[in-house]
């Protein structure tokens, strides 16, 4: 009988290993605490369970950084948001405590964000004169793929949410791009010519607002905030300026690094430099990471190629970029955060975060297999 049972509790065994496997799902891991950085590894919250915030930014708020994401789930529907943006909380960057879901999709199928659409890339700021958390992402409709490329925006009074949906809209309609001195000709659009200059799409576009795909959002130093998002089918980086309670754009932006087809956008500043990363576009599949810098957040930016050196950094270790987090309180200090997509089962998809690391010649970002925060000083030698 025992040995019977024994029997029966093998093969269980095995049928369930062989489920997981299947399912290609990594599964739950031990928690523990976590105490280093292991890019690309399965990482798990609080629970166990790897953690799910894809496509995502920080935020730091009274004592704790707060993560939010893209919840994936398992297969080639997860690439769809079925569920919403995720959030999770920590004290020391390692160990993150599932806060749930802050904004969901809506079961209305004549939501803007019905389950089913897309919504990618949310980032969560804070403004102080209105004491409101507001969440940019970019969001598709439901059934039409990639072409409504909208921003879409949530607020809410506590950090962790529940994010109420405001509006998605395609920015700044009617308005023509701000040059910041210094701009090349080349680079300025006449839609008098729109189909003989590199303005084809944005005069296209004119009336109904640019089209805004991957994105972040930036706070600077004297509390404006700034949209920065992948538009004109992808070909240029639009860097557009919120209004003051940051849930809509003022008409004023300037185009960055116009026909060169960026993506991934994440940008921080340090000494008075805007630094931007994006990478190429090639869907899913890991492609080359791209810097560029200015001394005005406009622009215009010079572009310096790869920030990533050493091997595979020609396909940003396996990754694409979504966010730079300064480290809070350490000068000099910022963390690349990149996503390892898994298309075909989104939500294995891992995180790569690794130290920027200054030389006197720009950025660089090297691959580490594991690291620590209290030794960035010997990864990162801030020159400037
Ligand atoms: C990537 C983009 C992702 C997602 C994907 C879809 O280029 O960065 O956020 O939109 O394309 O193929």
């Amino acid at each position: 009988m025992l040995i019977k049972i024994k029997v029966l509790l093998g093969i269980a065994v095995i049928v369930l290993t062989a489920g997981i496997k299947a399912y290609g799902q990594a599964a739950p891991a031990k928690a523990g605490k976590i105490t280093s950085f292991i890019p690309g590894a399965i990482w798990p919250d609080n629970n166990g369970v790897h953690i799910n915030a894809h496509g995502g930014g920080i935020i730091y708020d009274k004592g704790k950084y707060y993560w939010f994401g893209e919840h994936k789930i398992e297969g080639t529907t997860g690439n769809l948001a079925m569920v919403g943006v995720h959030c999770y909380s920590s004290a020391d960057l390692y160990n993150w405590k599932d806060e749930g879901i802050a904004l969901k999709v809506d079961d209305d199928t004549d939501s803007e964000i019905a389950k089913g659409c897309i919504l990618e890339r949310p980032k969560v700021i804070y403004n102080k004169k209105t004491a409101k958390y507001v969440m940019w992402f970019h969001l598709e409709l439901k059934g039409q793929s990639y072409n409504a490329a909208r921003a879409g925006v949530a607020i809410s009074d506590n950090v962790t949410g529940p994010y109420q949906f405001i509006r998605s809209y395609r920015p700044n309609a009617g308005f023509m791009s701000y040059y910041p001195p210094g701009t090349a000709d080349s680079d300025k659009v006449d839609c008098s010519k729109p189909k003989t200059n590199a303005g084809n799409f944005f005069c296209r576009d004119m009336g109904g607002g640019q089209m805004a795909r991957d994105m972040t959002v930036f706070v600077d130093d004297n509390g404006k905030a700034y949209h920065i998002f992948s538009s004109e089918e992808n070909k240029t980086l639009d860097i557009a300026e919120l209004t003051d309670d940051y849930t809509g754009h003022t008409g004023k932006f300037a185009r960055v690094y116009a026909g060169h087809s960026t993506e991934a956008p994440a940008i921080f500043k340090f000494h008075g430099i805007y630094y931007l990363i994006g990478s190429g576009t090639t869907g899913w599949a890991p492609n080359a990471a791209r810097w560029l810098s200015a001394t005005n957040i406009y622009g215009p930016y010079t572009y310096h190629g790869n920030p990533c050196v050493g091997p595979r950094s020609n396909i940003t270790f396996g990754g694409q970029s979504t966010y730079v987090l300064p480290v809070h309180g350490r000068q000099g200090e910022f963390i690349f955060m990149a996503d390892k997509w898994n298309s075909d089962n989104a939500i294995d998809g891992r995180y790569i975060w690794l130290p920027v690391q200054f030389s006197k010649n720009g950025i660089k970002i090297k691959w580490l297999d594991k690291w620590v925060l209290n030794k960035f000083s010997s990864y990162t030698r801030p020159t400037l």
